[in-house]
């Protein structure tokens, strides 16, 4: 087996290993993506940042679930200004690619915040198109195939990075959004964000977060996200990254089999920061015992079916 098994390069990033921090789990300071690149996760994702500050929501803000996490924070963040700072100052200390995850309300906006984003030297962009957008209210960004390829192609115009898109999985077909998303200009797709939930209180008979609903995240989610995953493999070329309940090397190697080039962690890394490192090992080993010389030569082998 080659030494360099595990890495793996698309959309013109390349990452030691194929595991990455999921976007809002380890917050916005340069340490904490220190401290997760140590723990081997091949790339840390930023929480999305925007244009202004923000305090999010009131607590509860996050609530256990049978086999995940349902959280709605409200995009708490200290605004891509102040951001900008800790992103070059990551840059002096990280050894991993850093992709700094950018909301807005508008195509103007996302532009804006991607484009000071990568100027501060974001290796990379991800979008998180799960917000209203400012003339549309009740729907996601992320749910209208319009509205999203004029956002991507906003973004693309004003950056010379990558542009990675976090889909939705709150739509009848993914592959929709994620054709809207990759003829507008996305290098890269990451399936999938939360899924819609809410967490009701038997006793007080009231929903328990302060936004009464919000996104289910973790092991419950696992079978959706790789079916997104697959859908999207099915029809198109697009690098994709799986993101949805990945917690052991297994679940990391469903997603490489179902089309995903790398995948992002988030809800287990609260439970271990070492997650990356045993995730990396395990399909390392795996890779051994199949007598494959590369995590890239798995990717999509389950659409033989
Ligand atoms: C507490 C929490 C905060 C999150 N914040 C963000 C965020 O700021 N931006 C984003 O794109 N996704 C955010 N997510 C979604 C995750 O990045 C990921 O898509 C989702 O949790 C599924 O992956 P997981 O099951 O590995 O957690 C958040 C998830 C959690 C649990």
């Amino acid at each position: 087996m080659e030494t360099n098994a595990l890495s793996i390069g698309f959309a013109g990033l390349q990452l030691e290993n194929p595991t990455m921090l999921a976007s809002g789990v380890m917050g916005y300071s340069a340490e904490s993506f220190h401290r997760i690149a140590k723990s081997g996760a091949g790339a840390v994702v930023t929480k999305s940042v925007g244009i202004q500050p923000r305090v999010g929501y009131v607590n509860p803000t996050v609530v256990q679930a049978a086999a995940g996490l349902i959280n709605a924070m409200g995009l708490p963040n200290p605004g891509i200004d102040v951001f900008s700072e800790e992103i070059k100052f990551s840059k002096t200390i990280l050894r991993v690619p850093l992709i700094v995850s950018v909301f807005g309300y508008s195509a103007e906006e996302y532009a804006t915040v991607a484009k000071k984003a990568a100027e501060a030297g974001a290796d990379a962009i991800e979008l998180n198109v799960s917000c209203p957008h400012v003339k549309q209210t009740g729907a996601e960004i992320g749910q209208n195939p319009k509205i999203l390829a004029e956002v991507v192609q906003q973004v693309k115009a004003s950056i010379n990075k990558p542009l990675i898109v976090k889909l939705s999985p709150n739509v009848a077909d993914i592959t929709v959004l994620a054709e809207a998303a990759v003829k507008a200009g996305a290098d890269a797709l990451t399936a999938v964000n939360t899924l819609k939930a809410i967490a009701i209180d038997a006793e007080t008979m009231l929903p328990i977060l302060a936004n009464v609903k919000g996104g289910l995240s973790g092991a419950a989610v696992k079978p959706v996200a790789l079916r997104c995953v697959y859908d999207i493999a099915e029809k198109f070329e697009v690098p994709i990254i799986g993101c949805g309940g990945v917690s052991n090397w297994r679940d990391a190697v469903e997603f490489f089999l179902a089309g995903a080039s790398a995948v992002q962690i988030g809800t287990a890394v609260a439970d271990d920061i070492e997650v990356f490192r045993s995730v990396t090992k395990g399909v390392e080993n795996y890779l051994r015992k199949k007598h494959y010389r590369s995590v890239k030569e798995i990717v999509g082998l389950a659409h033989r079916k």
